[in-house]
C-alpha cells in the first residue's frame, strides 16, 4: 500500500511539475511516506526529520504522510517547529494545497474515505507491475493492530473505478496487477442496482485483459476466503499460485488474545482447499513472535505450524506495543531479549524452507517477469510465479521471458531465458 501511495504522490507532483531528485541538497519538496505498523519504523521518522532538516535548502518544504503523520497530527509540529505539512494516508491528494502556499502548514489527518483516488491525476506510464487499491482500513480489530486507528474502518471502491483503473494501467504498461487491501478479501461493493461485487469479480474481470499476463492480491485474512476466490485459482491461469495468508501465531491461545477469528484448525483446512483448487500453490505468511502472554510453548507451536505448512516465504516480526490497540496494555509483557532470541530461531526455520523451496526450482522453467537491473548493474532481474527474485544474463531484456533455473540459494534464483 506504501507503495502505492508513493508512486501516487510521485506522479501527482511530477504533474505539479517537479521532477524527481535522490539529493535531499536539492530538493525544493522533501517528503517521508510513512508507516506506523511497528515502533521502530515511527522512531525512524523523527530522525530521518532532523537529518533532511539540517541537510535541506533553507527554502525547501518538507513534511510527513501516512500513518505516521495520522498517528502524531499536529504533535508533529510540536516536535518539529518548522515542519510544513502532515497528511494522513486518505488526505495525501491535498499536497499541491502547500505548494500554492508555502508559508501555511498543512494538516489534514481526516479519514476522508476513497475521495484521493477520485482527486489524485492519472498516472501516464506504468511499471510492469501495477498496483491497484480495492479497499482501504480494516473492520479486524486485531488487538496488537494499529492500522483500524490509521487507515480506519473498511472501505471497498466501486467495481466501475477499480477497473477503469486496471484497464488504465494496462493501456500504459502494466503486465501484472497485484490488487491490494489491508483486508483485501473482505473487498465487497454494492452498486446503485443492488449488485455487490466481490474480489473473484474484479480478478475475472481484469483476465479479460488480454495484455494483462499476471495477477494476484495482498493482504488476505484467512476467514474471508470465500468458495468463490479459492475456485480463481482452479479456473483462471493468470491468478499467480502464490498467496499471502498471515497466520501471525501458531498457539490457539495466542490467536485468541490476539482476536484472529480463526484457530489452527480452521486455517488449516482453508490451506487444504487451496491445495485442492490449485496442486502448485506455495503460501507465505506474516508471524509476531512476542505477544504479551506468549508461553516458551505458544512459540513451540509457531514454529511447528512453520515447518508443517512449508512458507516459502515470509515476514517475520517481534511484537510491538502500539499506541490506540488494546495488547499494548495487556499484561505478561514479553522482555525484548526473549523476543529477540524468538525472532532468531523462527527465522531460522523460514529460511530454511525457503532455500528448500528455491532449490527444488533449479532445473524447472517459469514465465516470468522484468523487474530491473541488479546492483552490478551487468544482470536483469525477473520474478518467477513465486515472485522469487530471478537473476539472468541477456542482451536484451524482453517484458516476459521463459526462464530454465540453474542455480539458487536463500535469497534468489539464477537462470538463463530460453524463450
Ligand atoms: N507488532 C509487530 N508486528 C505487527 N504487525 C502488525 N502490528 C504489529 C505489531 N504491533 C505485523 C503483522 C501484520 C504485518 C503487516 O505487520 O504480522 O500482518
Ligand atoms: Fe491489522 Fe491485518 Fe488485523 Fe486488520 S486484519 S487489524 S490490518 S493485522
Amino acid at each position: 500500500m506504501n507503495v502505492y501511495d508513493g508512486l501516487r504522490i510521485a506522479a501527482m507532483l511530477e504533474h505539479n511539475g517537479f521532477e524527481q531528485t535522490n539529493d535531499v541538497t536539492d530538493a525544493d519538496i522533501i517528503l517521508l511516506n510513512t508507516c506506523a505498523v511497528r515502533a521502530k519504523a515511527t522512531d525512524k521518522v523523527y530522525s530521518a526529520l532532523g537529518r533532511i532538516r539540517r541537510a535541506k535548502k533553507p527554502n525547501a518544504i518538507y513534511g510527513i504522510v501516512g500513518c505516521v503523520a495520522r498517528e502524531s497530527g499536529a504533535d508533529a509540529f510540536r516536535k518539529i517547529k518548522d515542519l510544513n505539512f502532515v497528511l494522513g494516508p486518505q488526505s495525501y491528494h491535498k499536497l499541491p494545497e502547500i505548494l500554492n502556499d508555502p508559508d501555511t502548514k498543512l494538516l489534514d489527518i481526516n479519514l476522508g474515505g476513497l475521495e484521493k483516488f477520485d482527486e489524485l491525476p492519472p498516472i501516464t506510464k506504468s511499471p510492469y507491475v501495477a498496483y491497484i487499491p480495492v479497499q482501504e482500513g480494516c473492520n479486524h480489530c486485531c488487538t496488537y493492530c494499529i492500522v483500524p486507528y490509521t487507515r480506519g474502518p473498511e472501505i471497498s471502491r466501486s467495481f466501475n473505478d477499480i477497473m477503469a483503473e486496471t484497464m488504465h494501467s494496462a493501456n500504459v504498461g502494466a503486465i501484472e496487477i497485484c490488487f491490494l487491501g489491508q483486508n483485501v478479501n473482505g473487498y465487497r461493493y454494492t452498486d446503485k442496482n443492488g449488485k455487490t461485487y466481490c474480489l473473484a469479480d474484479i480478478i475475472r474481470e481484469t483476465a479479460k485483459i488480454d495484455s494483462v499476463k499476471r495477477i494476484r492480491f495482498t493482504s488476505s485474512y484467512p476467514t474471508e476466503m470465500t468458495d468463490d476466490l479459492i475456485d480463481m485459482f482452479k479456473s483462471e491461469p493468470k491468478l499467480l499460485p502464490f498467496l499471502n495468508m498471515p497466520i501471525q501465531s501458531g498457539s490457539n491461545k495466542i490467536l485468541e488474545k490476539m482476536h484472529r477469528q480463526y484457530n489452527i484448525d480452521e486455517y488449516m483446512q482453508i490451506i487444504d482447499k487451496f491445495k485442492t483448487a490449485r496442486p502448485d500453490i506455495q503460501i507465505s505468511s506474516d508471524f509476531i513472535v512476542g505477544f504479551p502472554g506468549e508461553s516458551n510453548d505458544d512459540f513451540e507451536q509457531t514454529c511447528d505450524i512453520a515447518k508443517r505448512i512449508g512458507y516459502i516465504n515470509s515476514y517475520s516480526f517481534k511484537y510491538s506495543p502500539r499506541p490506540h490497540t488494546a495488547a499494548a496494555i495487556m499484561q505478561q509483557q514479553i522482555p525484548e531479549n526473549v523476543k529477540s532470541e524468538r525472532l532468531i530461531k523462527l527465522d531460522s526455520i523460514l529460511n530454511e524452507r525457503q532455500r528448500e523451496f528455491n532449490l527444488s526450482c533449479v532445473d524447472k522453467t517459469f514465465d516470468c517477469l522484468y523487474e530491473g537491473v541488479d546492483k552490478t548493474g551487468t544482470k536483469y532481474i525477473y520474478r518467477t510465479p513465486y515472485m522469487q527474485p530471478c537473476i539472468v544474463t541477456t542482451n536484451t531484456p524482453t517484458p516476459l521471458a521463459k526462464i530454465c533455473i540453474t542455480s539458487a540459494n536463500k535469497s534468489c534464483l539464477h537462470g538463463k531465458i530460453i524463450d
